[in-house]
């Protein structure tokens, strides 16, 4: 108890929660960090397909829950509408904003789930069922807290007092709830006196390693240091680097798991130094219906995020060709074991996924 007195920004920060009236989703948008912490309410389809677009909500596990959250708000406010009216309408909703972004699985994941809770309430009045979605999204997001939770705890037994992690991208709190999934044993450990050090990439284009990683991190008081990606390999060769931590976005059967654009290029630098390399994640984000990474569909976000976002003025001609695809697949074998709320699966990972998630 002490302990989490020590650390309260793991457990306060309520970054993406359903506004009392029940009518809009309350966000802290990540655009704006980390230098202004800035709270916002959208409610329209439009504004909540845009946060997630936009960035402003991110971090797979995270877009599920605003889902879940959006999808209540949305029934909230269509309460006045006739039953299949509102059904239909509802469908409209969650296939709109499932079509937001397509790489990350827990949004389908999340929204299928409130689709789910309309079909088999579909004989109540329209009010009920609003009040069942409401319910199921405040599920959805607890349920993640306590997936974090187990993950931290199971990523905590990995390591030993005082190694160096490195990580790419943004897999705490911000991209969660509470934990993280990537940084919640780093987190974890803070909490509990197991201290660890931590290398964040600062992960081009949007640079989510510099300005969420590092923030979290620091926030926490956690030992932290701010690299640029090309630098992973340096601090790997001096052997400031004993593990490598990172998130995920969809895992397939066979162990495949797409991640932030860069994740691949690190887990063949681990391979090549010989560090342990892991991916960290909920349920929510195993897909077994994928059978490998070939078949996740990556993003693919605009050129300007290249060109010249970040940048006083552009730094490429305007019409320079520009490839800015927003994930990567890394390939199961350079993944030493896949840590997720139900336990640590190691290689095999076709066989072993299977044990735990069919
Ligand atoms: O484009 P983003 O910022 O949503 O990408 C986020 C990542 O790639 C994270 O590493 C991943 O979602 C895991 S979050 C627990």
């Amino acid at each position: 108890m002490e302990n989490e007195m020590k650390n309260p920004y793991v457990r306060g920060i309520e970054h993406v929660s359903l506004a009392a009236d029940g009518k809009s989703v309350r966000i802290l948008d990540q655009t704006q960090l980390p230098m202004r912490e800035v709270y916002l309410n959208v409610a329209t389809p439009e504004e909540c397909y845009d946060a997630v677009k936009k960035l402003m909500v991110r971090g797979a596990p995270c877009i599920g829950i605003f889902a879940g959250y959006a999808m209540a708000a949305f029934a909230e406010q269509r309460k006045e509408l006739d039953l299949p009216e509102f059904l239909m309408e509802m469908k409209r909703l969650s296939s709109y904003l499932n079509s937001s972004r397509p790489t990350a699985v827990n949004l389908s994941w999340a929204l299928r789930r409130m689709e789910n809770v309309m079909d088999e309430n579909a004989g109540l009045p329209v009010p009920e069922i609003a009040e069942r979605l409401r319910e199921e999204s405040i599920k959805i997001h607890e349920e993640d807290i306590e997936m974090c939770r187990k993950i931290a705890e199971y990523g905590l037994s990995l390591v030993k007092e005082g190694d160096g992690i490195l990580t790419h991208c943004n897999a705490g709190p911000l991209a969660t709830s509470l934990y993280g999934t990537a940084l919640g044993p780093i987190l974890l450990g803070e909490e509990t006196g197991k201290r660890l050090r931590v290398f964040s990439d600062e992960t081009r284009p949007l640079l989510q390693g510099a300005r969420l990683t590092s923030y979290e991190l620091k926030k926490a008081g956690v030992d932290v240091t701010l690299i640029c990606d090309n630098m992973a390999s340096i601090v790997m060769k001096n052997g400031w680097v004993q593990d490598c931590f990172v998130g995920c976005d969809r895992v397939a059967a066979n162990g495949d798991f797409a991640n932030k654009i860069g994740t691949s290029g690190v887990a063949i630098l681990a391979k090549h130094y010989g560090i342990p390399f892991y991916t960290l994640g909920p349920s929510s984000t195993i897909d077994m219906n994928c059978p490998t990474g070939d078949d996740i569909k990556i993003e693919l976000r605009d050129p300007e995020e290249i060109r010249e976002m970040w940048y006083k003025e552009p730094m490429a001609l305007p019409d320079v060709k520009c490839y800015n695809p927003a994930f990567d697949v890394t390939d199961h074998t350079l993944v030493t074991a896949i840590v997720t709320d139900r336990g640590i699966v190691y290689p095999p990972f076709e066989e072993n996924l299977k044990k735990l998630f069919r």
